[in-house]
């Protein structure tokens, strides 16, 4: 199945595919100019579909570099980056660049080890015989694909002169970049190149933070193999008629597992820089995770799984809507990381995607809403709209113009406060959060935190919150809901201009807390700063008094 011939066979029926797509997906935009996620994607996906990833010398000369590429076609797009080394990613005009690069290319010989004959679109490029000449401006090609430490974000947003000012710079300084973006959609491609092999019709499309507009640099990579192109005739009403014999399985499930199982293998086995290959197949939601070492992104491959899909495209909807929308869910995504009340390692604390959903309820519930609830979008759905999945009713507007533009005029300060004062005194042990009515419904169940998965209605999507973490989240809202109260945070300092400008704003928010007891830190804690603070540690306590270890 992997022979070169048929892997080059697959990857152009995958690219008629994904131009008949890009057609399709023309109309998908307002006037405007606003695209819908699915327009975006189809975009992506034949952007990746155009491109390479160059493995590099550190010193590569950029000049010679173009001069090599541009033989092969016409470029459209070529950035550098740093990754376990020098990589380039380049995006050619046309198809027949990466034919033409393909073609032109080695097969490496190696004393002493073999390789797995698999021409993917990853290459290396070597310059042999020659002296590397020193490239001065290499360091300064090479796009970030990395956040700044949380430090030099302090110090960054003291400098702001308007709490509106740092919000809008952590989301800038926070979001994914272009580069990044492409990147993304290239690892796509290149899984895909290994998955056409026996499924050709097939795509791999990103999901989650990737796509959803929430995403940080250096978030995971969560990605869907999207079987769902691949089609048949419908069998004929009479006479004779051809129907594919195809492997039984019990259940969705089993397909899906044994699916992943076989990409997984492969991924593992043939697919260049992709390590650390773990098959999970019986979560929840069965996936292969490993790590991409060429783009240094941590991939979680998932297939079968459209209800995910729809959230990622529920999210993006709201964060095209207003851009506040967005600035707050950086924001608060970014407190929560500073003082651990999210974490990269599974366990007992609030995920991204609760904390995202937790925005938007709180954004659903101001006195004027900033975004309508999921019920209204369904209702102004049209009939193209519909969509059933397992049972479960996900539809939806997707023409953004059919929204009403809502009224709220409120700062981006104003919300940030209204988050931390609405979620200090949420009276979450007896009720729920939920999108979808846009108002607490009671809670059916007695998990600490409730959070009703807008499309699975049923789950919690939050269930796996202890009552420490809980404890710990509410704390750190009051917390921040007072310090945005004291005047002294709340005005820039004179002295925010130099080189260690004092926090202020935003910025002392990101600061270790200064809540006593708080179970999980570590740092030394710091005196009250006034007896207000005192009183609301004695509050605190009294709250919560298993917390005073
Ligand atoms: P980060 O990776 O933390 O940046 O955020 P993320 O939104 O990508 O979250 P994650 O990688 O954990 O999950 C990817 C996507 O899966 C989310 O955006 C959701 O669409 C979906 N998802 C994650 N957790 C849940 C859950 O508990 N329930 C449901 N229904 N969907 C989830
Ligand atoms: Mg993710």
């Amino acid at each position: 199945c992997l022979q070169n011939g048929d892997t080059f066979l697959h990857r152009c029926v995958g690219t008629n595919v994904v131009a008949a797509q890009v057609k399709a997906s023309r109309k998908e935009e307002t006037e405007d100019g606003r695209k819908s996620l699915n327009a975006v994607q189809v975009e992506r996906q034949e952007q990746a579909e155009r491109s390479v990833l160059i493995s590099c010398h550190s010193r590569t000369n950029e000049r010679k570099f173009l001069k090599y590429f541009s033989r092969h076609g016409d470029i459209n797009k070529y950035f550098f980056y740093e990754s376990y080394g020098m990589y380039a990613v380049v995006e050619f005009a046309s198809q027949e660049g990466v034919a033409s690069l393909l073609e032109g290319a080695a097969i490496p010989s190696i004393d002493y080890e073999s390789v797995v004959p698999f021409k993917s679109r990853s290459f290396s490029l070597r310059n042999l015989g020659l002296a590397e000449s020193p490239n001065q401006q290499s360091g300064k090609l090479c796009q970030p694909q990395t956040t700044i430490p949380i430090n030099e974000l302090i110090k960054k947003l003291s400098k702001e002169q308007s709490i509106d000012q740092q919000i809008t710079s952590l989301t800038e300084a926070y979001q994914l970049t272009e580069e990044n973006i492409r990147l993304r959609f290239l690892v796509c491609s290149l899984l895909k190149d290994i998955a056409a092999a026996y499924f050709p019709e097939c795509t791999i499309r990103p999901f989650g933070s990737s796509v959803n507009g929430f995403g940080k640099l250096g978030c995971d990579l969560d990605m869907f193999l999207d079987l769902d192109g691949i089609s048949g005739r419908n069998m004929a009403k009479s006479g004779l008629s051809l129907e594919y014999q195809m492997k039984r399985a019990t259940s969705e499930r089993a397909v899906t597992q044994s699916i992943l199982s076989v990409i997984g293998e492969c991924v593992d086995q043939f697919g260049p820089g992709c390590v650390g290959v773990q098959k999970i197949l019986n979560a929840r939601c069965p996936l292969v995770r490993f790590a991409h070492q060429p783009s240094g992104f941590q991939c979680d491959l998932t297939a079968n799984n459209r209800v995910a899909m729809k959230s990622t495209e529920l999210l993006y909807l709201y964060g095209v809507l207003d851009p506040r929308v967005r600035c707050l869910v950086f924001t608060v995504r970014c407190w929560a990381r500073a003082h651990g009340i999210t974490s990269s390692i599974p366990g007992a604390w609030i995920t991204n995607f609760s904390l995202t959903v937790m925005v938007l309820f709180f954004l659903q519930r101001r006195s004027s809403p900033v975004i309508p609830t999921l019920d209204h979008l369904k209702e102004l759905a049209g009939p193209a709209d519909k969509s059933v999945i397992e049972g479960n009713d996900c539809t939806f507007v997707s023409d953004f113009s059919k929204i009403q533009v809502q009224s709220n005029e409120e700062t981006l300060e104003q919300l940030l406060c209204g988050f931390f004062e609405f979620y200090a005194t949420f009276p979450f042990s007896r009720m729920s959060i939920n999108i979808r009515k846009g108002k607490e419904q009671n809670k059916p169940e007695m998990n600490p935190l409730h959070i009703q998965n807008p499309f699975e209605t049923s789950l919690n999507v939050s269930k796996n919150v202890n009552t420490t973490q809980l404890e710990r989240f509410v704390a750190l809202c009051q917390e921040s809901s007072w310090l945005l109260q004291q005047s002294d945070t709340t005005t820039p300092s004179a002295s925010s201009q130099g080189d260690t400008p004092v926090p202020w704003g935003l910025a002392t928010l990101l600061l270790p807390s200064q809540v006593a007891g708080i179970k999980g830190r570590k740092k030394k804690k710091r005196e009250p700063a006034s007896e207000m603070i005192k009183s609301l540690l004695e509050s605190l306590k009294n709250k919560n008094p298993q917390n005073n270890s």
